[in-house]
């Protein structure tokens, strides 16, 4: 394949607090895969990070431990950049955004929208705390939402109904520094007119769609901003933490953190030419066309990526010469949960990188996340399905086949490659099919479809284990040598095989294998050959991977709160339970609904009475799948209109561990019209 030259970069994490396994699988693991497979594939790659270390995030953490937010930042900053390190994160460089080379970048392209006169100064009412004699950021601010009443909504939007609304609306507000109500007063803020960059952004998105396929999930998030219309965005804030608006009659003002954190990618490029002594290195990243940047980033970060960053970098290169390239692709992941629930500081529910660092080696915890990334919906960690991944495919399959190898080289042939010789089919197979891996999965990694090809190289391994089986060599060692070695031969190339191909989800074992194989990895797309010659000696075997048993898995579960729910759900009383009817309904008719491709219409009895009801389940049933099924339904929800058609009730179901819906049923002597109890 043509090598690329690709600057890839992750979300810059906000140095308030440690890394946790969600942040993991959203912007990291899938890049460093990324980045470590074209390493190995010859690209011309740099991979930098940092972190985040202004705004109110951070201001809010150092309020909360009385420090000042210098310590907060040192402190993370650190910690979190061992935890990457720790995990195998191959990083070019993990910068800071506190550094001078990152303040003197974001004011540059401040002053360059200032000076072409796009930005426009906008007065507008913001709360202030006369005690604390400062403007309160929104998240200072807590109040009654004027939409739906819940109680602790921020200042321009609750959390709770997801409505937006001005500050003045908020009912009954209070600062959430001095806990007084703040008065409305009146600052001046720059704004990014985003709303004029409109067609050019769509533009842009659909050409790298169109040529480079970007995810589902990203292209549907930036068409729901795109149909709200982009609205101009202050891009100055109020507070003594940040980058100094650096203009004259701007005391008090810092650079809006978005603003300037993705500008901390470029800063971080250019701090690593600084520190290789090649000054313009970060030129010939970000100033070439040919470029391909990727920016890897979790859900809640899309719009920054995709809309705001490209936007000013539209805005720069309009009138510089100095054109910097714009994200080519923006494969976005969504959520990793945590045992079925949202990853909750507050509430003790998760693990922290660093922690889970210090009791499991990083790659058997790679591979479990590789393996479950969210790249199309939210997924979860289970303890469970750690251990099994660890004992039942790393050590058992994987572990395994290397080691029977090993120690069959090593018995019967002094731990020298034997030839290849008398070839059978079997062994043409399997040549065969390992000159197939390095394209089949390289073509995955290209595409970040990264659990898809993480399955691949487990595959390989599988059949690396099942051709050990099938050629017998330790009954072939007593009849025919020549056949015995073949084998091994064969099996120890496969090893190599999975070595590389394996080396970005599990970099360390995939080290200790090459040392026992005595070789290094070679172009990925060279991996698939016979590498290791006869006559070529071995190492002595190590352990890959310990399995890890039932009690300690245990041991983490029982660690965990026993009782947390993962959103705030509110409790009713038994009464207000009771209004809710739930009856057994029989299903006798379903149709698809035209112009949907998630609504079913059915018909169903309750008895002698009938219903029809419109259900969002077309995804998981074939309309005549349903019919004659005894399901649950609310008999007495406010009859509502879906596609124009009126549904009197709702059905239940649960969604599986596949995204498909089940609805809940009855059994087959449940009579219909029957009362859930
Ligand atoms: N600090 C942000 C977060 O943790 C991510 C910033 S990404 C950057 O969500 F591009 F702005 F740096
Ligand atoms: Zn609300």
């Amino acid at each position: 394949m043509k090598k690329e030259k690709v600057l890839v970069t992750s979300a810059l994490p906000y140095a308030n607090g440690p890394i946790h396994l969600g942040h993991l699988s959203g912007a990291y693991l899938p890049a460093d895969i990324y980045v470590r497979y074209k390493r190995l594939n010859g690209d011309d790659i740099v991979y930098v990070c940092g972190s985040d270390e202004h705004g109110v995030p951070i201001t809010i953490s150092a309020d909360k431990e009385g420090v000042k937010p210098k310590e907060i930042i040192d402190r993370y900053h650190e910690q979190n950049k061992e935890a990457f390190y720790k995990f195998g994160m191959s990083f070019d460089i993990y910068s800071r955004t506190s550094l001078p080379i990152h303040h003197e970048t974001a004011k540059e392209f401040f002053l360059s929208y200032h000076k072409q006169g796009i930005l426009n100064e906008q007065k507008s009412q913001q709360f202030f705390d006369e005690k604390a004699n400062m403007f309160l950021p929104d998240r200072y601010v807590e109040g009654t939402c004027p939409k739906c009443g819940y109680e602790e909504a921020r200042s321009d939007e609750c959390e709770k109904c997801g409505s937006l609304y001005d500050p003045s609306e908020l009912v009954n507000p209070k600062s959430k520094i001095s806990g007084q109500t703040p008065v409305l007063k009146e600052t001046s803020h720059w704004f990014f007119p985003l709303g004029k960059y409109q067609e050019r952004l769509e533009d842009y998105i659909k050409e790298m769609n169109l040529k480079y396929s970007w995810k589902e999930n990203v292209l549907q998030y930036c068409k729901g901003w795109f149909t709200d219309r982009l609205k101009d965005r202050a891009v100055t804030r109020d507070l003594d933490w940040g980058v100094k608006v650096p203009l004259d009659n701007a005391d008090g003002k810092v650079l809006y953190v978005w603003f300037e954190a993705v500008l901390g990618y470029i800063s971080a490029t250019k701090e690593l030419s600084m520190q290789q002594n090649n000054p313009e290195l970060w030129k010939k990243y970000w100033l070439d066309e040919n470029t391909k940047y990727i920016a890897f980033i979790g859900k809640d970060n899309v719009v920054f990526h995709t809309i705001i960053f490209p936007a000013m970098l539209m805005a720069w290169n309009d009138a510089s010469n100095e054109k910097f390239v714009l994200p080519q692709n923006v494969p976005a992941n969504e959520f990793l949960n945590f045992e079925g629930k949202k990853f909750s500081k507050s509430r003790g529910w998760g693990i922290d990188v660093i922690d889970f660092i210090s009791k499991y080696p990083a790659d058997p915890l790679r591979y479990t996340l590789a393996a479950n990334l969210p790249e199309a919906k939210d997924t979860d960690f289970y303890w469970k399905e750690f251990q099994a991944r660890n004992n039942s495919e790393l050590a058992d399959i994987f572990g395994n086949f290397v080691n029977r190898t090993f120690t069959f080289a090593l018995k019967h042939f002094d731990g020298k490659v034997p030839e290849r010789k008398n070839l059978k089919e079997i062994d043409n197979e399997m040549i065969s099919l390992l000159k197939t891996y390095p394209e089949k999965v390289g073509n995955l990694l290209e595409r970040f479809k990264i659990k898809e090809a993480v399955f691949e190289m487990m595959n390989l391994a599988r059949a690396g284990n099942k051709y050990f089986n099938d050629s017998e060599p330790w009954k072939l060692i007593k009849s025919d040598k020549d056949s015995a070695g073949t084998a091994i031969n064969v099996c120890l190339n496969t090893i190599f095989t999975l070595a590389e191909i394996f080396h970005p989800v599990i970099p360390m074992s995939s080290e200790k294998i090459f040392k026992m194989l005595n070789s290094k990895s070679v172009d990925w797309t060279d991996a698939g050959l016979e590498n290791i010659k006869p006559g070529h000696s071995l190492n002595q075997p190590e352990i890959l991977f310990t399995k890890i048993d039932d009690k300690e898995i245990e041991n983490e579960i029982n660690k965990l709160p026993a009782e947390i729910s993962s959103e705030p759900v509110d409790e009713i009383t038994y009464d207000e339970f009771k209004k809710i009817d739930l009856k057994v309904a029989k299903i006798t008719s379903a149709e698809k609904v035209e112009k949907s491709d998630k609504l079913l219409k059915l018909q169903v009895s309750i008895g002698n009475k009938k219903r029809q009801i419109v259900a969002g389940i077309a995804k998981s049933y074939e309309p005549e799948l349903l019919i004659n099924k005894k399901v649950i339904i609310v008999a007495n929800l406010k009859p509502a209109k879906l596609f124009g058609i009126e549904s009197q009730g709702m059905i239940l179901a649960v969604e599986d561990a596949d995204g498909k819906l089940n609805v809940l049923e009855a059994g087959v002597k449940v009579k219909e019209g029957t009362k859930v109890q």
